[in-house]
């Protein structure tokens, strides 16, 4: 018998992901694959809340599932699949959205900034990516989501939708609990370590990629802003730069901050930046390596998202159909 929990995230196949994507998803499902029942999805439907090219698009979402693979997500313990490969997803974010309220999809943050970002396509997506995301978590009544910190008003929103829903009609939805990491949830920017670390950055030099080879990586750290100062000690308030900068090394060395500061003692700060671009430079070259071989075998990679639609599709479809008769759908 299943006795595991389920476990539940998602990621945009858009742009280059960084180091803070590896930090603040990636690398903690790994963690958590063996221990629940996970289902990692791509969110191409989320994607396109913002305008894509679409050769590139249908390039990133395999480039996006190889990488997975490649960080070692494991498609025989994990269900890893494309969201638009399931419809369940449209269907469950229609009925969805009429439980949700425009005011509050008009306060979200996220969809502040797009909006702000976006200004000449702020469309209906946009405003209802929230929800669509609550119906990505409740199909496969998930207790737990991991996520960064930026997602944490959506699974707020996710949760409030779940809790209503089953306060109409009666418990239907599992009301999904955020993981949030302490450490790597958050990679700030390298140079301005005021910023969460962002694929669209406006200075390419304050964020790694995990496709950048060993020379920008080392490049990158070795211009990263640090304090004043001469002290390599974690100390968010008042040396932001430092400690950013020992949070990722501790992430990718697999060591505590506090272990990371007594190997950084007494050094300067140049010293310092160089070992943390080594440390980083050196966890991602076998990734990219495997992931290009992945790559080169597409077959394969398909094999892996049929298996994993048709996985996620059965879950969801007993979802969609308790909901669909709760709320007076006529069924045959
Ligand atoms: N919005 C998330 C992000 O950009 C991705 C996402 C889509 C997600 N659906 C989800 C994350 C469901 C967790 C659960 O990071």
């Amino acid at each position: 018998m299943d006795e595991k929990k389920t476990l539940y995230s998602a990621i945009q196949p858009t742009n280059n992901l960084t180091i803070g994507n590896y930090a603040g998803a990636i690398s903690n499902w790994l963690k958590l694959q063996d221990d629940y029942n996970c289902y990692f999805a791509i969110a191409d439907m989320h994607a396109i809340t913002v305008r894509q090219t679409p050769a590139e698009l249908r390039q990133k979402t395999l480039a996006t599932l190889a990488l997975y693979i490649a960080c070692g997500v494991d498609p025989q313990k994990c269900c890893l699949y494309i969201q638009s490969h399931v419809p369940a997803h449209a269907e469950l974010c229609w009925v969805l959205n009429t439980f949700t309220y425009v005011g509050e999809m008009e306060r979200m943050t996220q969809f502040k900034d797009k909006s702000a970002r976006h200004a000449e396509n702020v469309n209906m997506g946009l405003m209802d990516y929230p929800v669509l995301m609550a119906a990505d978590i409740l199909l496969y009544r998930a207790q737990y989501v991991p996520v960064g910190e930026d997602q944490r008003q959506h699974l707020e929103i996710a949760r409030d939708i779940a809790q209503r829903f089953n306060n109409i009609y009666s418990p239907t939805f599992t009301v999904p609990e955020g993981l949030f990491l302490k450490v790597g949830a958050k990679i700030n920017d390298l140079q301005d370590p005021a910023k969460k670390m962002s694929k669209s950055a406006e200075n390419p030099n304050g964020s790694i990629f995990l496709n950048d080879g060993k020379d920008a990586v080392i490049r990158k750290f070795k211009r990263a802003v640090t304090d004043s100062g001469a002290e390599v000690k974690y100390d968010p308030v008042n040396k932001p730069g430092v400690s950013n900068l020992l949070s990722i090394y501790s992430i990718f060395a697999k060591k505590s901050i506090e272990e990371a500061e007594a190997e950084f003692a007494g050094m300067g700060y140049g010293e310092f930046k160089l070992a943390v671009g080594e440390t980083v430079a050196d966890s991602l070259a076998p990734i990219q390596a495997e992931q290009a071989k992945l790559l080169a075998d597409v077959q394969y990679l398909n094999t892996v998202l049929k298996n994993g639609a048709e996985t996620a599709a059965r879950t969801a479809a007993k979802t969609l159909y308790k909901v669909h008769k709760k709320i007076g759908f006529y069924q045959i």
